[in-house]
């Protein structure tokens, strides 16, 4: 099988965290190096938590890099209550051995996506955090921005409301700045982002009765997640009357692995900068501007189809032994329904 080279571009960050192990697990990708950017929480920390992340994998031979630490030009807001004071959900694992790259992530984004350029393989970036590295990756090296074989961004959102914002998604709403320069260079290159918004990440739920699911086929592996989900479970219980967490991330490596997974439609997507509606993405989905599209906006996804991947991924297990996870995901929506 021909490996799919990748950059993860993250904010480790407990969903982050998830999607670092789903991508880890998945034979087709080469994750050629994990990038930081400043989110969830400091660029720093979310190096540490992404080498804590790699340790529990086996992995700490995939390279870390830290990058941005501030947007490009609004103050730097953390999610760190969302996440945790640790940045992974107060689990408080000790740092792993070892340091993070001394290069830095924005260079490294070059010299690879460069690098793969050239020998054929092509690279893509799978951004899952605010967008400051890209950013700056079109700034310092806009030609190497332009070798990227595809962008899957999770961030954004259509017709579902936002997280940060009546209008906002966090990743967006942190440095509008960066998501809309991506964006606006996205379509000068006629070239299209995929946005695994809101509108398709909010039906991801990790229930209680599938954490426990989990920890039954997989003990180790599930009592790690549980270990960086419980304080994920009380924000949502809290904020969202959720019983459950919203696992955001995951998805966008998920679509990026099987595209059956999600539809959507093509438009012309921009990012507001200012205002009151500040980081919300405008999608024109009726073409008023008639401009060509920039972005694969999705707008629907199938929940079995995620965890029957995402589990038999992380746990290690073929999706037939998943025989339960129809009725956990079943039931779930019966929930929603009542
Ligand atoms: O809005 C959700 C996104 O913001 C996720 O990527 C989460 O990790 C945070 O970065
Ligand atoms: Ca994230």
């Amino acid at each position: 099988m021909e490996q799919r080279h990748v950059i993860l571009d993250c904010d480790p960050g407990i969903d982050d965290s998830l999607a670092i192990m789903l991508a880890l697990s998945s034979p087709e990708l080469l994750v050629e190096g994990i990038t930081v950017v400043c989110g969830n929480c400091p660029a720093e920390m979310g190096a540490g938590n992404a080498r804590k992340v790699l340790r529990h994998l086996g992995r700490l031979d995939v390279p870390v890099f830290q990058g941005e630490e501030r947007p490009l030009r609004r103050e730097y807001v953390s999610a760190l209550d969302t996440h945790g004071a640790d940045g992974l959900g107060e689990s408080f694992l000790p740092p792993a051995d070892g340091p993070v790259q001394e290069l830095g992530a924005v260079e490294f984004m070059a010299r690879t996506i460069r690098a793969r350029s050239e020998d054929g393989s092509g690279c893509s970036v799978i951004a899952l955090g605010p967008m400051t590295n890209l950013a700056r990756l079109i700034q310092r090296d806009p030609e190497a921005f332009s070798m990227i074989r595809e962008i899957v961004s999770m961030g954004g959102n259509f017709r579902s409301h936002g997280n940060c914002s009546p209008v906002a998604e966090y990743n967006y709403w942190a440095d509008p700045d960066a998501a809309a320069l991506v964006y606006e260079t996205a379509a000068a290159l006629g070239k299209k982002i995929v946005m695994v918004g809101l509108d398709v990440t909010r039906q991801i739920v990790l229930t209680p009765d599938l954490l426990a699911y989990m920890k039954r086929l997989q003990p180790e592996t599930g009592q790690f997640v549980q270990a960086i989900t419980k304080f994920y479970y009380d924000f949502h219980w809290e904020w969202e009357h959720l019983i459950g967490c919203v696992i955001n991330d995951p998805l966008a490596v998920a679509y990026f692995l099987d595209r059956s997974l999600c539809s959507g439609f093509e438009a012309y997507t921009a990012v507001e900068t200012r205002g009151i509606s500040i980081g919300q993405t405008v999608v024109d989905s009726m073409g008023f501007w008639k401009k060509p599209a920039n972005a694969l906006v999705l707008t629907h996804t199938d929940v079995l189809g995620f965890f029957r991947l995402f589990l038999s991924r992380i746990l290690g297990r073929r999706e037939e032994e998943l025989d339960l996870l129809e009725q956990l995901i079943s039931d779930r929506k019966k929930d929603e329904n009542r």
